[in-house]
């Protein structure tokens, strides 16, 4: 209160500043706040304004819809008491002075909210008081998880996200870049703080499954944002694929293998293989996904079905395996790269030509004319002479793609490797299939080899229809 006096030295208008002075003799805050189950102090002290002046008791109140009720008495021959709360010593004054009546109150109750009147009894001035609301706020517990789902076309919730027993209530979101809408709900708890539960509602596609999305929670009683990441679980029957098909599987041969991959969500653990004609022949050794064929025989020579299970359902597919007498020669595919490098190289070398003959031309139009022959200066050594291209060696049938990166498969021969790097790199500047592609051949399952009487077993006019650009035509090889 010294700072409230100086200024009326200052001014000496009398009465002015004693009212002033009166105005401010019980000083408080306004309004303080506290936490739930915490301390709170609620500091109260009253001016003195002479020697003169004696306090004869000191009482907190605290009204409740209107009702008065003491909470806190100090008397200075009586000493202290706490009327509302006689034994529980969670309410107290915090020291024992008769100008001082700071309250302190431990283990805050939800019931504790409300204004409280710090009064002094006085001579000779009287009553003086002054009030103070206490707001009491409650932090929230927040959580959130992925509701499990099947796939399916009807929107529903697909994750929850708590937050329980906030005061006021927490405010709840969902950050996410999926197609969804949140539906939110509150729950009044009867000690007044609030829950409120908050669940985003998604078209579960199984595209959604591992998709993330992110639950944030903002409340006053919390120092920053808190967030809840969360990754959807849309459950979804096998997809299978058998892979390893290279389509040289000739007698004899002793690292044969199909692998039966599927994905799905719970992941497919269990396998089953078949022949389209019953059990399996002995020649082959199943361990789990994989099919093993120690030594190709004819028994092979028939169609395998992989069959993949989940929580959700039971998948199958099927792979037609043709055993040959002969392995299919690998050497002529190269011949026909080198053959298509050097033809691209002479084509090249034959354009500089021309563009330097006509350089020429432009400089020395007599000297030069006529003696260029495009056709002598591109062929003239006869190594690029047009290679019959053995197609039989990019012919082989379309495996059903897995879905799975190619870097994954660990099982495929060096054959097989050379065509995957072939497909990317493809010599011919064709351009490499799309993921697009990789997905739609998904759902085409099952073997798409087509026999023909042709002794090599291919059907040449179907080649370049059938394989989207991964076969060299015939056009392109001779240039
Ligand atoms: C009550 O306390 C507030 C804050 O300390 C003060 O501004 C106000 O003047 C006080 N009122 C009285 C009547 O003492
Ligand atoms: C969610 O959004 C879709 C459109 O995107 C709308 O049809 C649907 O009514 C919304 N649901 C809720 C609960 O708002
Ligand atoms: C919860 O309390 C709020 C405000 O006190 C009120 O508007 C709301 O209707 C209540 N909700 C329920 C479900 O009782
Ligand atoms: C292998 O199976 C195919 C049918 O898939 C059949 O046309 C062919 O004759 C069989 N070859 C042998 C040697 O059994």
């Amino acid at each position: 209160m010294g700072s409230a006096r100086r200024p009326c030295a200052w001014a000496s208008l009398l009465w002015g500043c004693l009212s002033v002075v009166l105005a401010q003799q019980v000083t408080v805050k306004h309004e303080v706040t506290g936490y739930l189950g915490k301390r709170v102090v609620l500091p109260c002290n009253i001016a003195v304004t002479g020697p003169e002046m004696k306090v004869s008791q000191v009482t907190w109140v605290k009204e409740v819809g209107g009702r008065r009720q003491n909470v806190a008495v100090h008397h200075p021959t009586h000493g202290q008491s706490y009327p509302m709360e006689k034994n529980s010593r969670r309410i107290r004054f915090a020291v024992n002075s008769l100008t001082d009546a700071t309250l302190v109150i431990e283990h805050l109750l939800m019931s504790d909210e409300g204004t409280y009147s710090c009064e002094f009894a006085t001579y000779p001035n009287g009553n003086e008081l002054n009030t103070t609301n206490l707001i009491v706020l409650a932090k929230p517990t927040s959580s959130a998880e992925a509701m499990e789902v099947k796939s399916s076309n009807v929107e529903q919730p697909v994750a929850v996200c708590t937050s329980a027993n906030g005061k006021p209530p927490a405010r709840v979101t969902w950050q996410s870049k999926l197609n969804g809408n949140s539906s939110i709900k509150q729950i009044n708890n009867s000690d007044g703080t609030v829950t409120v539960i908050n669940r985003y509602n998604l078209i579960p596609t199984k595209e959604a499954n591992e998709q993330q999305i992110i639950c944030l929670v903002e409340h006053v009683a919390l120092p920053q944002t808190e967030s809840f990441p969360v990754q959807l679980s849309i459950l979804y029957a096998p997809e299978v694929a058998i892979d390893g098909y290279d389509g040289n599987w000739y007698l004899t041969r002793n690292d044969a293998t199909l692998v039966c991959s599927a994905r799905g969500n719970p992941t497919p653990i269990d396998f089953s293989w078949t022949t389209s004609n019953g059990p399996l022949p002995k020649s082959v050794e199943v361990q789990g996904q994989r099919l093993f064929v120690k030594k190709v025989d004819y028994s092979v020579n028939t169609t395998f079905i992989c069959q993949a299970t989940n929580r959700v359902g039971q998948v199958s597919t099927q792979q037609i395996i043709l055993v040959r007498d002969q392995p299919v020669k690998s050497q002529s595919r190269n011949v026909g790269a080198l053959a298509g490098g050097i033809v691209g190289g002479i084509l090249a070398l034959a354009v500089l030509g021309i563009i330097v003959f006509f350089i020429l031309r432009r400089r020395h139009p007599r000297a030069s004319k006529g003696s260029f022959d495009p056709k002598t200066r591109a062929f003239g050594n006869g190594t690029a002479q047009p290679q019959t291209h053995d197609f039989t060696e990019l012919d082989r049938p379309l495996k059903p793609a897995t879905g799975r990166k190619p870097e994954e498969d660990e099982d495929e021969d060096d054959y097989r490797e050379e065509e995957r790097e072939e497909r990317r790199h493809p010599p011919y500047g064709y351009a490499p299939r799309h993921r697009e592609d990789e997905e739609e051949r998904f759902d085409q399952l099952g073997p798409i080899l087509r026999f023909s009487p042709d002794p090599h077993g291919y059907d040449y006019d179907d080649m370049e229809s059938q394989h989207d650009g991964s076969i060299i035509s015939k056009t392109a090889v001779y240039v």
